[in-house]
């Protein structure tokens, strides 16, 4: 850890007094150093590395190691962002195989790990953090959950939903997560989660009431093909540099400009 890395009590603190969290994907050595420069306070190697890196239509074909080679290559090019890692599919059926896949991205080089889901992970919580594995939960959108949900779209529209959310979220964070991602959830549902938990949220396309925020590097620099979600801004779009649009993102999300109302779900 270098001297000046940004460790998981420094952005707990952050909760309430800011500035908000801007953290996005990585998967290389090289945008990691261009991201950490750019003044990223988070980097994920997340399990969305199978659709933008390997092409796949889902993130449920990646593995473990699959994701431990690029949380090894991340972690050699950022030395101040925090690494976090996704727990990919499957890789955390119950606490003992949850900790073996945990302690392998560790020795690869993340700080924290990233799992998805609400009541059934919270045994798998407390068991990783009980053995000093960081936590970083994932409610909302939870894409592993891709199958179930008949696609990717936005969750918790409805009161009993948005109530589970709500409970899984105070669940979570009694386990003993350090931070939680919503994805893709009404904004006044997050903000409000996020005025009920003591860890910080992490938005993508949850609203700019949330304590930070995330996209995927690919969705950041515009280089996604198709169709965008809302929640998506291109920050190379009129910049010279992928250093000045992850700048220009580090910037909006402190300044809270970033995601406005039309890049949010009412
Ligand atoms: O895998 C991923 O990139 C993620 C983010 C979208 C939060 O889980």
């Amino acid at each position: 850890m270098s001297e000046h890395a940004i460790t998981i009590g420094a952005l707990r603190a952050r909760k309430g007094s800011g500035p908000p969290i801007a953290a996005m994907t990585a998967y290389d050595a090289s945008l990691a150093a261009v991201a950490d420069s750019a003044g990223i306070d988070l980097l994920l190697v997340g399990d969305s590395l199978g659709m933008v890196v390997h092409g796949a239509p889902n993130t449920l074909a990646v593995t473990v190691d699959e994701v431990a080679y690029h949380v090894r290559c991340v972690a050699r090019g950022a030395a101040r962002p925090l690494v976090v890692a996704d727990l990919p599919f499957a890789s955390y059926p119950d606490p003992v195989r949850a900790f073996e896949s945990a302690a392998t991205l560790v020795r690869a080089g993340a700080a924290m790990v990233k799992l998805e889901g609400g009541g059934h992970v919270v045994p798998i919580v407390e068991y990783l953090v009980a053995r000093e594995v960081p936590v970083c939960a994932h409610l909302g959108l939870t894409p592993q959950a891709v199958h179930r949900f008949g696609g990717f779209r936005v969750q918790a529209r409805d009161e009993a939903e948005a109530a589970r959310l709500r409970a899984d979220a105070a669940a979570l964070a009694a386990a003993g997560a350090s931070l939680l991602v919503l994805e893709c959830v009404p904004s006044g549902l997050a903000t409000e989660v996020g005025r009920d938990v003591p860890i910080p949220t992490i938005g993508i396309g949850a609203g700019a009431g949330c304590d930070g925020q995330i996209l995927v590097a690919q969705d950041l620099l515009g280089i996604t093909r198709g169709k965008r979600p809302r929640f998506v801004r291109d920050f190379l779009a009129g910049r010279g540099s992928v250093e000045a649009a992850i700048a220009a993102y580090v910037a909006a999300v402190r300044d809270g400009s970033f995601p406005s109302a039309a890049e949010s779900y009412p």
